[in-house]
């Protein structure tokens, strides 16, 4: 099997993998770095968002062999003490119920903060519409997208 090295979280990480395999699968399985979650696997939950040079990226449909020139954040390198602004935002909404969708949740609003520093409910919307929350979770999220805004800005 080819050898990659991946830049995830600051640090050079080197699998052997077909060269097909997901991203998500090689975080998951080869990693361990099991915060980034599987829903559904074809680019229509957000479960398994990453950030991919900084843009919010569905790891579940990224083929690992055109990975080696970008750096990867997953939810556990998003901050060292799980205090990112967005973090503490959905903390003080108490947003999660299950909490499965979440991670993907957090990285897509965080990538979506760092490009807007004062969005409006409805940009809000539309950023976080394609993650899907099986708890219906969508208010809290809002509250804390806008919560976080105010903390980052
Ligand atoms: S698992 Fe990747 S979008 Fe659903
Ligand atoms: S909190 Fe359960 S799926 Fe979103």
């Amino acid at each position: 099997m080819p050898n990659y090295n991946l830049n995830i979280n600051g640090k050079m990480r080197s699998v052997s993998v077909d060269e097909d395999t997901p991203l998500l699968w090689v975080l998951r399985d080869e990693l361990n770095l099991v915060g980034t979650k599987f829903g559904c696997g074809i680019a229509q939950c957000g479960a398994c968002t990453v950030h991919i040079d900084g843009v919010a990226t569905r790891s579940c449909q990224m083929q690992v062999s055109i990975l080696d020139d970008v750096k990867i954040t997953t939810i556990e390198g998003l901050s060292n003490d799980g205090k990112h602004p967005v973090q503490e935002a959905w903390k003080e909404i108490d947003v999660p119920q299950c909490g499965y969708c979440q991670a993907g949740q957090i990285m897509t609003a965080t990538a979506f903060l760092n490009e807007n520093k004062n969005p409006s409910e409805e940009e809000i919307r539309q950023a976080m519409h394609g993650n899907i929350c099986r708890c219906a979770s969508y208010n809290r999220i809002e509250k804390a997208v806008k919560v976080a805004a105010k903390k980052m800005s």
